[in-house]
């Protein structure tokens, strides 16, 4: 800003308005109209003026530039000897904030709020502390007759008492210059003449007052008359009979300005409390704006749970399989041309070898057959396993019954057996303890040393087939007739990563067989795998709810837009009476953002609900878990969304142009 409002009151010798070789034109399509033609004034301060002239002379053209709400095209207008002319759309509104009040014909008061609260609407601007502002207000309006009316809103008021409020409003940051648009216009003769009073009184307390009129004998009650005709100035006279005043309105800004912070904070509060009456005034149609928003966040939420939720389901499953184990199978790996259907190649000994490894805690040796075994009359294929000394920590598995192997099965080859709980539940339905009793495997007897725990996971063993595990030295002589071991499962310190453990047994092995003619895999892979899985799930359903949230957020644009359609009158009203650019853009990327987030909200509380539905479903074995940063990202995407898709339309509402603005309804 060039100057400051104390600068310009001061200068008390210059003229307050001068106007010189004034033009205004319009473009109407190819042509332009040329609507003022060099027009020459000088309005001093504390003049009564009334413009008269036929309807279409230009008579509310000249009094929006006058007032600062519209520029001329040519020509130079000065307030204060400050020149306007190239004062941006802020500059400009900051003059009409502090200098100027409009009186319009048709009042043009703000329908959602109370008579005081229209009349504070400049103050907000301004600045003004906020018990000062409800103070002056209830004030002007006492003044003017309409101090049991402070509540109530415009259309609870008669036309000559909205009327009053608009000029309330006009006085409400000081008023020096008060331009009247046929401010009588819409009124009857009784409330049209105290309209005139009111005009006059403030006239005699120093106000300069500029009038539009058609009507003469309003013209003939005020100190100086101008006529246009055509856009042309063509007489500009004094009326003999008026009483010249030499007061000066009081100066109100000054004394209750508030800090520049707490202002900012002032007008975000207002357009706060105008959006949630905008969306009060439109229940039905925000909700369904909000719609997209709410089945967009609901169903991230959720989806993220649910998968949350299923991953911590499995975790749990495979966390059975014992930690940190790395499991080596003979052969090459599946699809490399080496590969042959039977390829013995591992031997104990690499399993020794592994075994002998500073971060392998034990080794299980494998071998696996399908076998007949028969227990009485009772005759089942079964899976039969040939295990080491240390399956038992290696898998993660536990009895129940009887003990499993030691060393010394290992070393003597001996024919105990452990069996699982299928097995126990085929062969021996009605015997509780089944240790000691030996079961036929072919034709190789064995004996029950040990039962299996139950094992819920449903990974480690087949549901379906019985199975038996043997020293793996016993199945290797007397059942396969092998001198080889099918796989081993290296179980590995839990200081050391895996993914280090199997590149370091990997190494070994190639070593010992001079190629990788072997298939590794650690749990963790399957662990990885896992979580990978549900991560890509997870993301392929997020990545359509977010759509469905891009697709809220238009929904949210299309609204704003109609939003500020509707009420363009108002924003006319609120940039006549000095709201910056900013103070627009705010009012409706707040109003869009609060939709967004009161969506967003809504959604979380839906998800929530969702869940609660499925955990009861589920029961105990399966819960949605929610993770605090999806609800928190949920709540930033809805907010942004608001911000991103609320800011064309706020950005096209601030850029209206004032005159336009007002003149729609
Ligand atoms: N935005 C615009 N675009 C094109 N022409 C316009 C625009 N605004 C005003 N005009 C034209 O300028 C001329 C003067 O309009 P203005 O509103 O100043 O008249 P007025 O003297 O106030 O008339 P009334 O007494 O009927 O209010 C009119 O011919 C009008 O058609
Ligand atoms: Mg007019």
């Amino acid at each position: 800003m060039s100057h400051k409002t104390s600068d310009l009151k001061t200068a008390a010798d210059v003229p307050l308005m001068q106007v010189k070789g004034l033009i205004r034109e319009f473009k109407a399509g190819e042509q332009t109209i040329r609507v003022l033609h060099d027009i020459d004034l000088t309005i001093n301060q504390g003049e009564m003026v009334a413009i008269i002239g036929q309807s279409g002379s230009g008579k509310s053209t000249l009094m929006n530039i006058l007032g600062c709400l519209d520029q001329a095209t040519a020509g130079e207008y000065k307030i204060y000897g400050q020149s306007v002319n190239r004062l941006d759309a802020d500059e400009l509104a900051k003059l009409r904030r502090e200098h100027f009040g409009f009186i319009f014909q048709r009042y043009h008061l703000l329908g959602d709020i109370s008579a005081r609260d229209n009349v504070s609407v400049p103050a907000v601007y301004a600045g003004m502390d906020g018990q000062a502002r409800s103070e002056r207000a209830e004030k002007l309006l006492a003044d003017l007759g309409l101090a049991d009316k402070v509540n109530n809103r415009p259309n609870q008021l008669s036309g000559g008492q909205q009327q009053r409020v608009s000029i309330a409003r006009a006085l409400m940051n000081g008023g020096d210059i008060i331009l009247a648009d046929e401010p009588t216009g819409a009124l009857d003769s009784k409330s049209g003449e105290d309209v005139m009073q009111i005009l006059h009184d403030l006239n005699a307390q120093g106000h300069t007052i500029i009038m539009v009129t058609h009507d003469p004998n309003l013209a003939a009650q005020a100190e100086r008359v101008i006529e246009l005709k055509d856009g042309y100035v063509i007489a500009d006279y004094k009326n003999d009979n008026y009483q010249q005043v030499q007061a000066r309105p009081e100066s109100i800004l000054d004394n209750h300005r508030k800090s520049a912070f707490s202002s900012f904070i002032d007008r975000l509060f207002e357009a706060f409390k105008m959006s949630l009456l905008a969306m009060r005034a439109h229940k039905m149609r925000t909700l369904l704006t909000m719609l997209g928003i709410i089945i967009g966040i609901a169903s991230v939420v959720s989806v993220v749970g649910l998968g949350k939720g299923s991953q911590a389901q499995i975790l749990t499953n495979i966390s059975s399989l014992g930690t940190n184990t790395i499991t080596v199978s003979d052969g090459y790996p599946y699809g490399d041309p080496r590969r042959q259907y039977n390829d013995d190649n591992l031997t104990p000994q690499d399993a020794q070898a592994v075994a002998d490894q500073p971060y392998v805690i034990s080794v299980s040796p494998q071998l696996d057959s399908n076998m007949n075994v028969r227990y009485r009359n009772v005759q089942e294929a079964a899976s039969v396993s040939g295990v080491g000394e240390d399956y038992l920590s290696v898998s993660g598995e536990s009895l129940i019954q009887g003990q499993g192997f030691d060393e010394q099965s290992i070393l003597r080859r001996t024919q105990d057996i452990i069996i699982d709980d299928n097995a126990k539940n085929t062969f021996f339905p009605d015997i509780a303890n089944p240790i000691g009793e030996v079961l036929l495997i072919g034709s190789v007897p064995g004996r029950v040393i040990g039962v299996l725990a139950p094992n819920n996971s449903g990974f480690s063993r087949s549901v379906d087939s019985p199975t038996l595990y043997m020293p793996y030295t016993t199945m290797m002589s007397r059942i396969k007739g092998s001198a080889y071991i099918e796989s081993f499962v290296a179980l590995i310190d839990d200081n050391i990563s895996s993914s280090a453990a199997e590149s370091a047994i990997s190494q070994l092995m190639i070593s010992r067989h001079g190629t990788d003619d072997f298939r590794i895999r650690n749990s963790d892979s399957i662990r990885q795998t896992i979580e990978s899985t549900t991560t890509a799930m997870t993301l392929l359903i997020s990545s359509i709810a977010i759509i469905s949230l891009v697709v809220g957020g238009i929904g949210v644009m299309n609204i704003m837009l109609v939003s500020v359609t509707e009420r363009t009158n108002e924003i006319g009203v609120r940039m006549a009476v000095g709201a910056r650019q900013s103070d627009i853009m705010q009012q409706f990327l707040i109003e869009a953002v609060l939709v967004c987030i009161l969506g967003g909200l809504l959604g979380i509380g839906l998800a929530f609900a969702i869940g609660e539905l499925i955990n009861r479903v589920g029961g105990d074995s399966f819960k949605v878990i929610y993770s605090p940063t999806s609800i928190i990202a949920a709540f930033v995407c809805s907010t942004l969304i608001g911000v991103v898709f609320g800011f064309l339309p706020a950005r096209n509402a601030a850029k209206l142009d004032p005159v336009e603005a007002l003149s729609r309804d």
